[in-house]
């Protein structure tokens, strides 16, 4: 009895606090994303070859270092706060980095993979690469900023890395790279507290450089991307209602578990800490399984592809182009109308699907805590 009167006065402090900080603006100055190709801005364009036509037609109309026809979610994460667009670390051409840098690049995973980018398609900047990337960026800024000049306008100043908004957005790659090695769904769950205590490590590396502001992104529904349902067509035949394969989105869920218990114990042992844990998962399923509510028509064929049930082959990627009669013609064309799709590439998001994943996250209702995006620097108790 008493217990549940503690709770039940715990539970409106929390509603009154709540609702005392719907106006409340942390004011971050700046943003450091860690992640993939869902947040990729250019870090893997920076060094392996710009990201091919008709990436980026929808918005900057040309290659602009994304996976998708536009923005991704962090673009419209950045846009909402007032800042800029992030900059690759990477990209050392035409960066301005005052604002915050993104360490993403498209093919990361939390653990090294001992593979090369042309053998497996993984990219060498894991989670751990990133992070000393990060941590050169952080150590070496006031040094640079000494010189003055561009030096000091393209830098953040020191206080900003405490007032910075931390986001992460990785985890996928590691799900798939096991099964892309053959590996059964067994395999690939018995290593996920590997994979887990790794991300957990990074993220208290970046407490102790200062960073107090986290937002962390769990990993989707990777069992409704073509891609992972194409190359292991075994598993894919345990289909749901939706036509998604249940193997892979189970495996994503465990991890989700697993990652939003590390959450909660990453909450006790940085208590200067605010993190929020957000599920995209539950957007990206729902976007996907009931298309028409957001007016979309094709939740599993992707826009940008060639050829088979998903309108995608493994060896025919977006862009793609082939020698017909002499001339170079592209193979795998964009869709008339990408706004329609969900899927862009048979990996990735259209941007009109980014921005519906953008505006379903930034109110706080697929948190924990469920606070805004704009609030996530405020210190709350977990629902
Ligand atoms: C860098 O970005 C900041 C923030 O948008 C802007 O105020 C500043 O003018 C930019 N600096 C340069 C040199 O472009
Ligand atoms: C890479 O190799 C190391 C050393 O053998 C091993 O500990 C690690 O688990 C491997 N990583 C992956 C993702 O298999
Ligand atoms: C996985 O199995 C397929 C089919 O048996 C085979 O072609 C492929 O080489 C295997 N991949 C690895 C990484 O072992």
């Amino acid at each position: 009895m008493e217990a549940r009167c503690s709770s039940c006065f715990f539970t409106a402090l929390l509603l009154c606090r709540l609702a005392g900080m719907a106006q409340a603006s942390c004011d971050f100055p700046a943003m450091f994303n860690f992640g993939d190709s869902n947040s990729d801005t250019g870090g893997l364009s920076a060094v392996f070859g710009q990201a091919p036509w008709p990436e980026g037609e929808t918005y900057f109309h040309s290659p602009a270092g994304r996976y998708t026809d536009g923005r991704v979610v962090v673009d419209f994460i950045a846009e909402s706060l007032g800042l800029p667009y992030l900059s690759a670390y990477l990209n050392s051409v035409g960066s301005n980095f005052s604002h915050g840098a993104n360490f993403a690049t498209a093919g990361s995973t939390i653990r090294p993979q001992n593979t090369t980018l042309q053998q497996s398609g993984f990219s060498p900047i894991s989670l751990d690469v990133q992070y000393n990337e990060f941590y050169e960026f952080h150590n070496r800024t006031p040094v640079a900023r000494q010189k003055g000049e561009v030096f000091e306008k393209l830098l953040p100043k020191e206080e900003v890395f405490s007032k910075a908004l931390y986001t992460f957005d990785i985890g996928q790659n590691d799900l798939t790279a096991g099964y892309f090695m053959n590996m059964s769904t067994s395999e690939v769950r018995a290593y996920l507290p590997d994979v887990l205590g790794q991300f957990k490590n990074i993220v208290s590396y970046v407490y102790s450089q200062g960073g107090r502001f986290f937002w962390i992104h769990n990993t989707g529904p990777v069992g409704c991307l073509p891609y992972v349902m194409e190359r292991v067509p075994i598993l894919a035949s345990q289909v749901d209602p939706v036509g998604c394969a249940s193997p892979f989105n189970e495996v994503a869920q465990d991890f989700n578990r697993g990652l939003k218990e590390v959450v909660m114990q990453l909450r006790q042992e940085l208590p200067q800490a605010a993190i929020t844990y957000v599920d995209v998962y539950s957007v990206k399923y729902s976007l996907i399984s009931h298309p028409e509510i957001y007016g979309f028509k094709h939740p599993l064929r992707t826009c940008c592809g060639h050829g088979g049930r998903y309108n995608y082959d493994i060896h025919v990627g977006c862009g793609a182009t082939a020698m017909v009669d002499g001339e170079e013609v592209m193979v795998a064309k964009s869709c008339d109308n990408p706004a329609l799709h969900v899927n862009w590439d048979g990996v990735h998001f259209t941007e009109a699907a980014n921005r519906q994943i953008f505006e379903h996250i930034r109110s706080g209702l697929f948190s924990d805590p469920p606070v805004p995006l704009s609030s996530a620097c405020l210190r709350m108790p977990p629902s």
